[in-house]
């Protein structure tokens, strides 16, 4: 089986109590479930870390990459200037898709440009949690190919 690592940056431990309009109604422990469910579907097995610290999200790539076949990752507000972590994902060489859970092109200016989409193979953004389940079905695509 598979392992996809599935990381999640600052402030999505409080999904469900922030602006559901943008974020949807799911709590983070509620999302991970559901993605989970998806993607044992897919035969895949998902390893999931979320910190409000960019190091830390650092030190979980290069510690669990090299067991893994894939990424996904929602970075939260450091999309959008943490060249570190675009830096990370190059680095863990693995196939790596980017989520929102809202559309980061209908937002404010500085949410339209990610720092770190030019390391993914996709984005994924506006789709709330059904974003998780594409991602995770674009990696089974590219790791049934390998
Ligand atoms: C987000 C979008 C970011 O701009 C924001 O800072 C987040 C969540 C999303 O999932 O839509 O925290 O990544």
């Amino acid at each position: 089986m598979k392992t996809v690592l599935l990381i999640h940056g600052p402030n999505l431990n409080a999904l469900g109590r922030r602006d559901t309009n943008h974020y949807g109604t799911l709590t983070l422990p509620a999302l991970v479930r559901y993605a989970s469910s998806v993607a044992k579907k897919l035969g895949i097995r998902l390893v999931s870390f979320q910190s409000n610290h960019e190091g830390a999200l650092i030190d979980f790539m290069q510690k669990r990459s090299a067991k893994a076949s894939g990424i996904i990752v929602n970075a939260g507000a450091l999309t959008h200037y943490s060249y570190a972590l675009h830096d990370a994902i190059l680095d863990a060489g693995l196939p790596t898709v980017e989520v929102h859970l809202s559309d980061i092109s209908k937002r404010e200016a500085w949410r339209r440009k990610s720092a770190i989409s030019p390391a993914c193979i996709k984005s994924i953004s506006g789709k709330k949690e059904k974003g998780y389940e594409e991602a995770l079905e674009v990696l089974a695509r590219v790791m049934r190919k390998k």
